[in-house]
C-alpha cells in the first residue's frame, strides 16, 4: 500500500528536519505536514521543499475532532508521525494548561481519529509518538534512562508528555491501535527556536547581550544532533516493532556552564573577537523552579536491534550550528521580532 503519512508539527524545529528527510529520500510517499503554527512553528524553515510534488502544507490545531476526522478521510492517511507540542519547559511552568491542552487531549484526538478512521483495519498502518527522556525525570550523577526506567516527571511540560506517552500505550493495549513511541535527549541545530539555551545564547553572544545561565549552570543535559534524531525517527518507523518503545542519544552530556563555555570559545573564533571576549558575558540568574539536575539516556536498544548510531562529534556539530545562525540572520530576525521581544522581557527581567 502506498504510504500517505501525517506529520504534525512538522513546521517546528524537530518536525521540519523530519518533513525535509522524509519528502525528500522517499519520493512515494505522500507528506502531509498539519501545524497550528504557533510561535514556535514557522514555514521558512520548509522553504526548499515547499513546492515537492509529494508535499502538502495544512494549517491546523490537533486539538480539533473534526478538522482532523475530514483530514483523514481526505487523504486517507496510513500513518502518523505526532511531533506537534508546547515544547519549552519554562513556558509550562507559567502556562502549564496550554500543555495540557495541546500535548495531552491533542494527543487523544489525534489517536482517537486513527482509530475511527483505520476501524480495526490496522494492516500497515502507525502511529508514531515523539517523545522526551523529560518523562523519566532527574538523575543524580550516576546512571542513565532505559526503556524500563520508571516515568517520573516534574515540570508541567514533561508530565503532560508522560500524559501523552501513557494515552499511545492505551490506545495499543485496548484497541490495538499499531503504535510505537521514542525518547529522545535534548536536541540541537539548523531552525531551533531562540528560547531554548543553545539558540539563545548564539543569538545573544552574536548582540553582545549577557547569557542568562540559570542557577549555577552545573545541571547536566545530553545533547544530540537534530539530524541525528530524525534519522532514528526514519529507522524506528521503517524497522521499529510495533507496540515498543525506542530512547535515543548520542552518549554527550555536557554541564550547562561547560556548553556555554564552548558556545563562546567557538564564537570567539568565528567572529574574529578576542580569545575570552564572549565568556564575559555569561551571567548567573535565578535558578529555574524544580530544574531537573540531569538527563543522560542509554540508547543501546536502538543500537543494537536497529543499528542506529550518531554521526557527528558534538564540537563539530555545534561549530555547524554556529555557521547556520551566521548565515541566516534574516530567519533569526524574522522570528524574534513581535512577541518573542515580549516573551524575553517576561522571561529574563524578573530574575
Ligand atoms: P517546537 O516547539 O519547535 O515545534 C512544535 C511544533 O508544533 C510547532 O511547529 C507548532 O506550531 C506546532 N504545534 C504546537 N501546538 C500545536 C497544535 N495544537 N496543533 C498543531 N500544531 C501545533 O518543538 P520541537 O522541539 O520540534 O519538538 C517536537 C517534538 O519532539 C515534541 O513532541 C517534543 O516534545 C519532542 N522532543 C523535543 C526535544 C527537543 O530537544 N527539542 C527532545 C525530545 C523530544
Ligand atoms: P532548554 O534548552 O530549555 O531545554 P530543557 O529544559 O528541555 O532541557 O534548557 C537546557 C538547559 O539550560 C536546562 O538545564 C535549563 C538551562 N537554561 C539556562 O541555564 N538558561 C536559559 O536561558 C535557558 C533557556 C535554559
Amino acid at each position: 500500500m502506498k504510504k500517505v503519512i501525517l506529520i504534525t508539527g512538522g513546521a517546528g524545529f524537530i518536525g521540519s528536519h523530519l518533513v525535509r528527510l522524509f519528502v525528500t529520500k522517499y519520493p512515494n510517499y505522500t507528506i502531509v505536514n498539519l501545524d497550528k503554527l504557533t510561535y514556535a512553528g514557522n514555514l521558512e524553515n520548509l522553504k526548499d521543499i515547499e513546492d515537492a510534488p509529494n508535499y502538502e502544507f495544512v494549517k491546523g490545531d490537533i486539538t480539533d475532532l473534526n478538522m482532523l476526522r475530514t483530514l483523514f478521510k481526505k487523504y486517507g492517511f496510513t500513518s502518523v508521525i505526532h511531533c506537534a507540542a508546547e515544547s519549552h519547559v519554562d513556558r509550562s511552568i507559567s502556562d502549564p494548561l496550554a500543555f495540557v491542552h495541546t500535548n495531552v487531549i491533542g494527543t487523544v484526538c489525534l489517536l482517537q481519529t486513527a482509530r475511527e478512521y483505520w476501524n480495526n483495519n490496522f494492516n500497515d498502518t502507525l502511529f508514531y509518538h515523539i517523545s522526551t527522556d523529560e518523562v523519566y525525570g532527574s538523575l543524580g550523577s550516576e546512571g542513565f534512562f532505559t526503556e524500563t526506567t520508571a516515568y517520573d516527571p516534574r515540570s508541567p511540560y514533561s508530565a503532560s508528555k508522560a500524559s501523552s506517552d501513557h494515552f499511545v500505550r492505551a490506545y495499543y493495549h485496548t484497541y490495538g491501535l499499531p503504535v510505537k513511541i521514542s525518547n529522545c535527549s535534548n536536541n540541537y541545530g539548523p531552525n531551533h527556536f531562540p528560547e531554548k539555551l543553545i539558540p539563545l545564547c548564539i543569538l545573544n553572544i552574536l548582540h553582545e547581550k549577557p547569557l542568562p545561565i540559570y542557577g549555577k549552570g552545573e545541571n547536566v543535559r545530553d545533547w544530540l544532533f537534530v539530524e541525528d534524531h530524525v534519522r532514528a525517527i526514519d529507522v524506528i518507523f521503517h524497522t521499529g516493532k510495533t507496540g515498543e518503545t525506542y530512547n535515543i542519544g548520542g552518549h554527550n552530556e555536557w554541564t550547562n556552564i561547560d556548553l556555554v563555555k564552548e558556545l563562546c570559545r567557538q564564537m570567539d573564533e568565528k567572529l574574529g573577537r578576542p580569545p575570552g571576549t564572549n565568556e564575559k558575558l555569561i551571567t548567573f540568574v535565578k535558578d529555574r523552579a524544580g530544574h531537573d539536575l540531569r538527563y543522560a539516556i542509554d540508547a543501546t536498544k536502538l543500537s543494537r536491534e536497529l543499528g542506529w548510531e550518531p554521526s557527528l562529534q558534538f564540537q563539530e556539530g555545534i561549530s555547524k550550528t554556529i555557521d547556520w545562525y551566521l548565515q541566516n540572520e534574516e530567519w533569526l530576525k524574522d522570528v524574534t521580532s513581535g512577541s518573542y521581544q515580549h516573551y524575553y522581557e517576561q522571561q529574563y527581567h524578573k530574575r
